[in-house]
């Protein structure tokens, strides 16, 4: 397969519009498949669907050369391609559990298309989805839907994601890993070559079985949760220990090479729409085995319990809530996006409402999605100086670079004022009648 290669990428979702997009610049003719006719429309007119740096330029180049061709059509899309990736969404239930009906529905989907091709497909799932999913799942309706058996007749292949949202376009360009978890030989190679081709010779390729890549997977998300919970509980121990410093810790600790200094930046939980998902799913999937994972619910509980701990910093330094007027800065899960999926921010808020706050909210990019959500049970704040004039409180949540000089519109436009900082983001000190708190600091 050479550089002209076409694939179908099913799901335009985050991680398919991404993967689609960088695909093409790399070279290939991608179709992208979305059962969303709007979403669809958008694509096709060059427009993202959602915010992501980088990503609205190059879906215009993908486009405009032609080589990403949205389309709600799976038959046509996968009538020309020899690989075709599942990027479906694999949302968490109310319980904890992974939610598999997209999954279902598009692997029945495929096996008809299957059933109708006359060349070797090979069907990549790209979703996280729990452990045993692509051999009792999607294999077993591939082989249905099709009357054709899986590594013989067509390839099963397992290729985990790890792009972050903020830096999807980065990440997609450079991927630190590609793991192949190969159903059989065949297909592992005809992968194989399609990303060397994409890549490079180069490339860091991982190939394996299937189960294997979809443990990874779980294993990566759950071990960086992880990490997060452990600086999360340092920082919380530093806040009652006179001089301590989360950061500095952090960097002592991440220097020495056998834990990095990559997440430990301590804030007020990790939230977004994998890890919190990855976390539960992996403790319902391992239940489901007869395993109790001890340290994935302690990982999950500590990070329920964040949000208490920057709500402590306020009562602490506050005093009573009700009545009080909150600014909070930044409701996305973290800079350089508009989701506010199981946003730490989102979660506050209920909890400064249900005590009686009037809260008044700020960010960048999210602020649609936030009163999409929220609608007039806050205010909304089109300006950062809007934010915190007369605020008796300003809770920093993300990290925005909008936020870097809030240090001088406080000094103009808030003369007495509480400042939480839970990333430790603003250079400033308590004066006169600012008073600045940071989260992992005494
Ligand atoms: C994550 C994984 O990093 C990525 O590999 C996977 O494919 C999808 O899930 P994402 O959720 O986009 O990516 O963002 P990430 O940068 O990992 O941050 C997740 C959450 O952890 C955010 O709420 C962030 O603020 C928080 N975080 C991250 C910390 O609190 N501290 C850190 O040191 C790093």
């Amino acid at each position: 397969m050479g550089k002209t290669a076409s694939v179908t990428i099913v799901g335009m979702g985050f991680v398919g519009l991404t993967t689609a997009t960088v695909f093409t610049e790399r070279g290939a003719f991608v179709y992208g498949v979305d059962n969303d006719a709007e979403k669809i429309r958008n694509i096709a007119k060059a427009k993202a669907p959602f915010f992501e740096p980088e990503l609205d330029k190059l879906i215009k180049k993908s486009i405009s050369s032609g080589k990403l061709m949205p389309t709600t059509d799976l038959s046509s899309a996968t009538k020309t391609s020899s690989i075709v990736f599942i990027c479906v969404g694999t949302p968490m239930r109310e319980n904890g559990s992974v939610n598999l009906e997209f999954i279902e529905k598009v692997s029945k989907c495929l096996g008809k298309e299957i059933a109708r091709a006359r060349r070797y497909v090979v069907v990549c799932v790209k979703s996280t989805v729990p452990p045993g999913t692509t051999e009792n799942i999607v294999k077993k309706n591939l082989e249905t839907a099709s009357g054709k058996i899986a590594g013989k007749d067509f390839g099963l292949i397992m290729t985990p994601e790890f792009l972050r949202e903020g830096s999807a376009v980065a990440d997609s360009r450079n991927p630190h890993l590609i793991v192949i978890g190969a159903g059989d030989k065949k297909s592992g190679s005809i992968v194989r070559r399609f990303f060397s081709d994409l890549y490079g010779r180069k490339a860091n390729i991982l190939e394996t079985n299937i189960v294997t890549a979809e443990m990874i997977k779980y294993a990566n998300n759950s071990f960086l949760a992880t990490k997060i919970s452990f600086i999360n509980t340092v920082a919380n121990i530093c806040n009652r220990l006179p001089g301590a410093d989360v950061d500095v810790i952090a960097g002592a600790i991440g220097a020495d090479p056998r834990i990095g200094r990559l997440f430990l930046a301590a804030g007020p939980g990790y939230g977004g729409s994998c890890f919190p998902k990855d976390v539960m799913g992996f403790i319902d999937f391992c239940s489901n085995i007869g395993y109790d994972p001890l340290l994935l619910k302690a990982t999950d509980a500590v990070n329920r319990q964040q949000v208490f701990s920057v709500l402590k910093l306020i009562e602490e330094n506050l005093g009573p809530i009700e009545g009080k007027t909150v600014a909070i800065l930044g409701t996305a899960f973290k800079r350089n996006t508009d989701d506010i999926r199981e946003s730490v921010s989102i979660k506050l808020i209920h909890e400064l409402l249900e005590k009686g706050a009037r809260v008044r909210a700020h960010d960048p990019m999210a602020l649609e999605n936030t009163r999409k959500l929220l609608k007039d049970a806050i205010s909304y704040a089109s300006s950062v100086v809007d934010a915190v004039k007369d605020a008796d409180c300003i809770i920093l949540m993300t990290d925005w670079d909008d936020y870097k000089t809030l240090v001088r519109t406080l000094s103009k436009y808030a003369k007495r004022t509480l400042v939480i900082d839970t990333r430790r983001f603003l250079k400033m000190k308590s004066t006169g009648n600012l008073h600045y708190v940071a989260l992992g600091r005494p």
